[in-house]
């Protein structure tokens, strides 16, 4: 098997944290980088996540953090606070031992996809804003990406930030719709309505029964979705989401997939009644496909998949604290 050269592009918090772990960690990735967006929590919290998250694996340093835009396109930026708290998960380290690359994350995207046309996938599990940018700086940054997979979006469902939104769309709605009509090659779709929420969710005993595995990551996996799964938990989610982490999974194991849909999608970007919300036309609809959507995904495979990878033994080379190592 040739690991898949991919770039995470992540507003790291939660359950981005566990797709960095996946990341680094399953041997059908090769992770090359990581650029880092404006979204769930501040910016600093966020690469001091992405850094902490490195540390913990075992492997800080040994993939480049590079700092991605600061703020949408065109719009305030909106925390997800009340969902992940300060999203540091009570844990922290010396990040004076943490090197930030110097290079802008979205010329970071610019140049690997340039360095190897039609080789690197990407996946963008925050908002758009970095890819977006990458896309109207170089008109051939979208055609050179092998696949695009983008946590966002409902399929004609429920949003999360607003009745009719996903975050990630809500939050950069311009640079979602960019992205959606930019021609990528092969982009596909993972949801919050229905596929997050209905295969991608952990119900409470079970996620307690993998935060007591015994591995540091297992403690990591509590500390970093504690404060998500309460949050889900009090708005009538039965459980712990996982959107970010799956939406890697599948292009690591396609298999996941049960079913995939080409879909015309587009993202509202002038009412503010539906800001970010994802129209999903499907065939009957005779309109020119731009996404495959996912519709279902083997959610007991994928589960199965996160707790090998967080039964996995790490041993980070600098002290966490708030987090038991031994
Ligand atoms: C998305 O928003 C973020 O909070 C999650 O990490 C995920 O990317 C879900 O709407
Ligand atoms: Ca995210």
């Amino acid at each position: 098997m040739t690991p898949i050269p991919v770039i995470i592009d992540t507003d790291t918090a939660q359950d981005d944290c566990i797709t960095i772990l996946l990341g680094l960690l399953d041997p059908a990735a090769d992770l090359l980088a990581i650029t880092m967006v404006a979204g769930n929590v501040s910016f600093e919290q966020q690469v001091a996540n992405a850094q902490l998250t490195l540390n913990v694996a075992g492997m800080l340093g040994q993939v480049p953090v590079h700092a991605g835009c600061r703020r949408p396109m065109l719009r305030e930026w909106v925390s997800a606070n009340d969902v992940h708290g300060d999203g540091s998960g009570g844990l922290s380290m010396d990040t004076s031992v943490a090197v930030l690359a110097e290079e802008h994350g979205v010329d970071a995207l610019l140049r690997l996809t340039a360095e190897r046309p039609g080789e690197v996938s990407i996946v963008a599990i925050g908002p758009l804003t970095n890819i977006a940018t990458a896309v109207v700086t170089d008109r051939e940054f979208a055609g050179r990406v092998k696949s695009l997979y983008v946590m966002g979006g409902s399929n004609n469902g429920r949003g999360n930030i607003t009745a009719s939104a996903e975050y990630n769309f809500y939050v950069d709605p311009e640079a979602a719709q960019i992205v959606m009509a930019a021609g990528f090659n092969d982009l596909h779709l993972i949801t919050w309505d229905p596929v997050t929420l209905r295969d991608a969710t952990i119900a409470r005993a079970d996620y307690e029964r993998l935060g007591e595995l015994g591995t540091p990551l297992a403690r990591f996996f509590k500390a970093m979705c504690d404060a998500t799964i309460d949050y889900d938990e009090s708005v009538g989610i039965d459980g712990s989401t996982h959107p970010d982490s799956l939406t890697l999974a599948v292009l690591l194991h396609p298999e996941l997939v049960l079913a995939e849909a080409p879909y015309r999608v587009d993202v509202e970007t002038a009412s503010a009644l539906t800001r970010g919300y994802s129209a999903m036309a499907w065939a009957k609809f005779g309109l020119a496909a731009n996404a495959q959507v996912v519709e279902a995904v083997d959610g007991g495979a994928f589960f199965a998949l996160l707790e090998g990878m967080l039964r996995t033994v790490t041993v980070p080379a600098h002290p966490i604290t708030g987090l038991r190592l031994g």
